[in-house]
């Protein structure tokens, strides 16, 4: 990293967490999945990715105890020498529930280092779309260090897409998209129906997914927001993560067939060179699976569907900047400018509550904003309260730094929508 970069993020992170808006820490000795105290101020919190609940249910936790009972804390040896027997429990699961052979990884970053250097060959072409996760750079960094041909492509351009691998299919064996179906900062999805098309176009086109954030809360069995929008196509990968709606810890990578998932359970790194997931893990992981593969799934996501709908609604009715118009459980407040969000989140938590305050260099620098995330423990009150909150101070702030709804739009590559009666909450409630 060059050092007047570092230097840059240093001076960031070293303000916000001055100000305590980075790096802080609960003083709570609980954690309800609502709640958190931080300097003294106890708040109702909009930044756990936990969108279905799932982290404090009694099953899970049972589930974990269970297990450190049976096998204690850790089964202490590479899985490519032995593993423990839980390990084909929850991936069995974990296959039935995604509809297609799947393993389980540490971590999803893990997963995408022990999957995208060992399917990407050195004569093919590697896509990333701007934004997908900083986790798949850093393993299209590892191929690229082996001189694979890499381009990245402005955010979800599906025209400039098709031009490219147009273009590169003719040079290179197979032409890859990188791409995440839930865009973790903005809640944008991928245009999963473009990608289809041009799976069925191009015969070396293939597609790798990372549906972290669209794990659980969407599709068949929590299976995701990806294979929700299209089947499994047989040149697709669909990589995601159990340490998000499923309440747990893990990447999961899902693959068209068998003899792709044995190839990177013997060859990718972190199957044969990292430590296993924890025995505690592994019951809280099991514990997960049954409910995805049970009705309860359904319920719970229809719960969360309900806040999201809420949330979005009356985001509209108050005016408020938001980014995306996606229906996911991540909403992005913006404002444009750090001194904003910080004059916004200190206001905000004064009332009570907490948001994520994204900046440089999670997004760009003029795209500051409040990463709000939904999970089925806030109530449709709090959600109310949290968006009057913001309602009331955005505005003052706005004017107090000089700068106007219209520039924040702007920044955003966006025009300021007209003030509409938004009263869709009731007709889609409806129609839902
Ligand atoms: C889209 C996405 N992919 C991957 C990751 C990394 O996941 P893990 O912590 O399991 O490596 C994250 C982390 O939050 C993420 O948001």
């Amino acid at each position: 990293m060059k050092k007047e970069f570092t230097d840059g993020i240093n001076r960031i992170f070293n303000k916000n967490r001055e100000l305590g808006h980075l790096q802080g820490s609960t003083q709570d000795l609980t954690w309800d999945g609502k709640h958190v105290t931080v300097r003294g101020n106890k708040m109702v919190y909009y930044g756990s990715c936990s969108y279905l609940g799932l982290e404090t249910d009694e099953r899970l936790k049972q589930g974990a105890m269970d297990a450190i009972q049976r096998y204690g804390s850790q089964f202490s040896c590479s899985r490519t020498f032995l593993q423990m027997g839980l390990y084909d429990e929850v991936e069995s699961m974990l296959s039935e529930i995604m509809g297609n052979p799947t393993i389980l990884a540490p971590t999803t970053s893990l997963g995408h280092i022990s999957t995208i250097p060992v399917l990407v060959g050195d004569r093919d072409a590697v896509i990333c779309d701007k934004q997908v996760h900083n986790s798949v750079r850093n393993a299209v960094q590892m191929v690229k260090g082996d001189n694979v041909y890499v381009e990245t492509l402005p955010h979800n351009s599906m025209h400039m897409l098709e031009l490219r691998i147009a273009d590169l299919s003719t040079r290179f064996d197979n032409v890859w998209y990188f791409a995440d179906g839930v865009y973790s900062m903005y809640g944008d999805i991928a245009n999963f129906k473009q990608i289809w098309k041009m799976l069925d176009k191009y015969e070396n086109f293939r597609f790798y997914v990372d549906d972290a954030h669209g794990m659980s809360w969407a599709g068949k069995n929590g299976r995701g927001v990806a294979l929700n929008n299209m089947p499994h196509h047989p040149r697709m990968i669909v990589a995601s993560s159990l340490a998000k709606g499923f309440g747990n810890c893990g990447g999961v990578l899902t693959f068209s067939n068998e003899e792709d998932m044995r190839t990177i359970k013997n060859c990718g790194s972190s199957f044969i060179f990292s430590g296993p997931l924890q025995p505690a893990v592994l019951g809280a992981i099991k514990a997960a699976c049954e409910i995805h593969l049970s009705p309860e799934i359904t319920t719970l996501q229809n719960d969360l569907y309900e806040r999201m709908l809420f949330f979005r609604t009356k985001a509209h009715e108050l005016d408020l900047p938001l980014i995306s118009q996606e229906l996911t459980p991540i909403f992005y407040i913006g404002v444009a400018k750090q001194d904003i969000g910080f004059k916004l989140a200190e206001a905000v938590n004064k009332d009570g509550m907490m948001f994520n305050l994204a900046q440089f260099p999670a997004v760009s620098m003029q795209n500051a904003g409040a990463r709000i995330t939904l999970t089925n423990h806030h109530t449709l009150q709090d959600i109310n309260t949290l968006l009057e909150s913001m309602a009331y101070h955005l505005p003052r702030i706005v004017e107090e730094e000089g700068y106007s709804y219209e520039e924040i739009y702007e920044a955003f590559g966006m025009k300021r929508p007209q003030q509409v009666a938004m009263n869709a909450y009731s007709v889609l409630a409806q129609t839902a």
